[in-house]
């Protein structure tokens, strides 16, 4: 364990300095981490929204797939590796489990962002943060709600909506697909971050 110059352990002296601040050292912390966690996740909606809308004006649907379906997870895995932290995309319903099945933390959040939606707050501003203590060390978390824009239609609206090219597509590689059916300005899933911190703080 470190120790302070008077040889205390440090981990009791900031305890005893988070048991001074009535506020919580552990507020100060999260504002700390809020917002790297929100630029990062700003970064990968942006290069998303940016490369869904080019490969748009260049081809079909069947061409833009591959912007939601290896472009986004590649982007994703880039920040991960970049940063350390785990940065991924979950979705309300999902159409790669692999990829897009929120854990219980995350699925509890994108309820309280549809929650928080329906009482009239705007999607777009919404975050969550939170620190969590797992077996296996404390965990800052953060989430940011995916917003349903009228061009992802094709592949998540309704059957009516998707052209019959992009439903084969869908039903040749994923064939338990639930992420149709979804309308604009809906929540669609949220990006979100895990970041491991140091046990001893
Ligand atoms: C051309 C078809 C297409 C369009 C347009 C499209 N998507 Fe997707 N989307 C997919 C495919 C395919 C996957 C599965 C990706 C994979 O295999 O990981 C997916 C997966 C996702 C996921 C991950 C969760 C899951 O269900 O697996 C999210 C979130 C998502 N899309 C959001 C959007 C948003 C938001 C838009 C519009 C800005 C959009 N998509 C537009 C085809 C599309």
């Amino acid at each position: 364990m470190k120790r302070s110059r008077w040889g205390v352990p440090l981990a009791l002296v900031s305890a005893a300095l988070l048991a001074a601040s009535p506020v919580g050292g552990e507020a100060a912390e999260l504002a700390e981490y809020d917002k790297a966690a929100s630029e990062v996740a700003t970064t990968l909606i942006r290069q998303f929204g940016e490369a869904m809308r080019r490969e748009m004006a260049k081809g079909g649907p069947t061409e833009v797939v591959k912007v939601c379906a290896d472009l986004a997870p590649e982007l994703a895995g880039r920040l991960s590796r970049e940063y350390g932290w785990r940065v991924t995309r979950v979705g309300t319903r999902v159409r790669n489990p692999l990829l897009g099945m929120p854990d219980a933390w995350e699925q509890q959040v994108l309820a309280t962002f549809a929650e928080r939606a329906a009482k009239g707050e705007n999607l777009m501003g919404m975050t969550h943060s939170e620190i969590v203590t797992e077996p296996n060390g404390r965990y800052y978390r953060f989430m940011k709600p995916i917003v349903v824009q009228p061009h992802c239609l094709v592949c998540h609206g309704s059957t009516e909506q998707i052209p019959e090219e992009v439903k084969a597509m869908l039903d040749t590689h994923y064939p338990f697909d639930r992420a149709t059916g979804y309308q604009a300005g809906e929540l669609r899933g949220a990006v979100s971050i895990k970041r491991p911190l140091g046990a001893e703080r």
